[in-house]
């Protein structure tokens, strides 16, 4: 009989041996990963042709679910964690991070409030201190986790929000005679700052790019420029997003600079960390984070650049308080389960129901240790200033912005100038076709050009050098 048609759970003995059997499974995949097409070629829908519109009536055995995975799921996906995976930012897996992730499932816990779950609470208010001294930054931040980049800016916004509007979290910003207020970001930077405009009823319109210089970092006179011309036009100037390692050429915006101007001004200075911040952790790269005390707050993902798997993104906020005053509101039926003397992590953000990720982090930063991290950052380094040598050393191809940490932009110029950003983007098109590597393209001043972005602890120079071929090979076939 199939234990999913009794009441309750799998009976101890199949659990365990399911539980062998998946971490067979597992092993396998990570051993032979790079047997696996990094990317399918499907058409879209193909995925879902393969499966029953409706959810099946009876229980069906565990073997069976495995095997689709096999059959349907896997031939399916792009493969992220594959060594030739070169796109986006390189986000990694690793042994530590899988067994992390394995160790929260069993748990299962609400991370709401310190009652719901001590360790939880606790845990996280440890490992975002321990991630604040790794990057450096003064004591006086404090740090939530959140799942992603997008969601730290929108309540970092929301705080901003409240400063330059007080009152805003009670009457809302509609009829009461308010200036508009302004967010002023590069022409880089990520879109997540317009995402949390609408969000926050402050529109999308009201976030002002500023352009920025040949090195793609925001033009500091521009910006006071533009925020000085804003306030003469009846705007409230509210923040600025500064960036370290921007989407397209991981740039880094002038953050002390910035920082000068906003306080200078009254401006809130939120710093979008997102891929950069982990590289602060590198004592060579103390001259990046020259600057960002001076912010208010600051979002870094340790799911791109500290090995943490996804999701796992950390807003870090001088004085957190003004981040609890603005969302902090608690139900009758949670009143008794909260205990003042500590962090109630619902009171930090719109989530009640918080998964318990501090553990993951956990499990993976004691693994490596600081140690670990500033040698496989330091590889990642190296490996894209190697790659970086060698397209300088290929008169067909030209570096589109200085590598700058994992990120390398480049492009093929050896064709008609009206035919090369189309080459481009069929030549990444092609790679990301046959299966053996994938890559990612973006616009830079209006050209495309191809990016890769490395990070996986898998990948070597070994896969890299391979890659590179391809690329050769095809922009020549081409
Ligand atoms: C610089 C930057 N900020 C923010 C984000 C958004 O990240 P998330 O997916 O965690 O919301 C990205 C995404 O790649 C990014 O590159």
């Amino acid at each position: 009989m199939r234990n999913q048609q009794s009441l309750g759970d799998t009976p101890p003995e199949e659990f365990r041996k399911q539980l062998h059997e998946l971490a067979d499974w597992i092993a396998d995949f990570r051993e032979h990963i790079e047997q696996l097409r990094v990317a399918p070629d499907d058409k879209p829908g193909a995925i879902r042709e393969q499966l029953p519109k409706r959810a099946p009536e009876e229980g069906e055995l565990f073997e069976t679910i495995l095997s689709d995975v096999d059959r349907i799921i896997v031939p399916g996906m792009v493969h992220w964690s594959h060594p030739m995976f070169l796109g986006y930012f390189g986000w990694t897996s690793t042994a530590p991070g899988i067994l992390g992730e394995i160790l929260t499932a069993p748990l299962n816990v609400n991370a709401m409030t310190w009652r719901t779950c001590p360790a939880a609470t606790e845990l996280e208010t440890v490992v975002m201190d321990w991630l604040r001294q790794w990057v450096g930054l003064p004591d006086e931040f404090e740090g939530i986790i959140y799942d992603t980049a997008s969601v730290g800016i929108m309540h970092a916004l929301a705080v901003a929000r409240e400063e330059a509007a007080p009152a805003t979290r009670k009457l809302g910003l509609t009829d009461r005679n308010l200036p508009r207020l302004r967010v002023y970001i590069s022409d880089q930077a990520h879109s997540s700052a317009e995402k949390a405009a609408i969000a926050l009823g402050l529109g999308e319109e009201n976030v002002i790019r500023i352009p920025s210089d040949d090195q793609f970092r925001i033009d500091v006179n521009s910006l006071g420029r533009r925020i000085a011309e804003d306030r003469e036009d009846g705007f409230q100037p509210m923040a600025v997003v500064a960036t370290m390692g921007t989407t397209s050429t991981a740039s880094i915006d002038p953050v002390r600079d910035i920082g000068n101007l906003c306080r200078e001004a009254n401006i809130w200075l939120h710093i979008d960390a997102a891929y950069g911040g982990g590289f602060a952790i590198l004592p060579e790269y103390e001259w990046m984070r020259k600057g960002w005390e001076l912010a208010d707050s600051i979002v870094i993902n340790p799911h791109k650049t500290i090995f943490v798997p996804l999701d796992f993104s950390v807003l870090y906020m001088r004085d957190l308080a003004r981040l609890r005053r603005v969302f902090s509101l608690v139900p009758e039926y949670l009143r008794g389960d909260t205990v003042e003397a500590e962090k109630n992590y619902m009171d930090y953000g719109i989530q009640l129901g918080r998964r318990f990720r501090a553990l993951k982090a956990w499990v993976i930063w004691r693994s490596l240790g600081r140690a670990g991290v500033v040698a496989r950052l330091r590889e990642q380094i190296r490996l894209a200033n190697l790659l970086a040598d060698w397209i300088k050393e290929d008169d067909r191809f030209e570096l589109s912005a200085q590598p700058s940490m994992g990120v390398i932009c480049f492009r093929f110029i050896d064709a008609d100038e009206k035919k090369v950003d189309q080459l481009n983007s069929d030549i990444v098109a092609r790679i990301n076709a046959s299966g053996r590597a994938y890559l990612t393209q973006t616009k830079l001043r209006g050209r495309t050009v191809m990016r890769i972005g490395l990070g996986n602890v898998l990948t070597t120079e070994e896969h890299l050098h391979k890659g590179w071929k391809f690329i050769q090979d095809k922009a020549v076939d081409l």
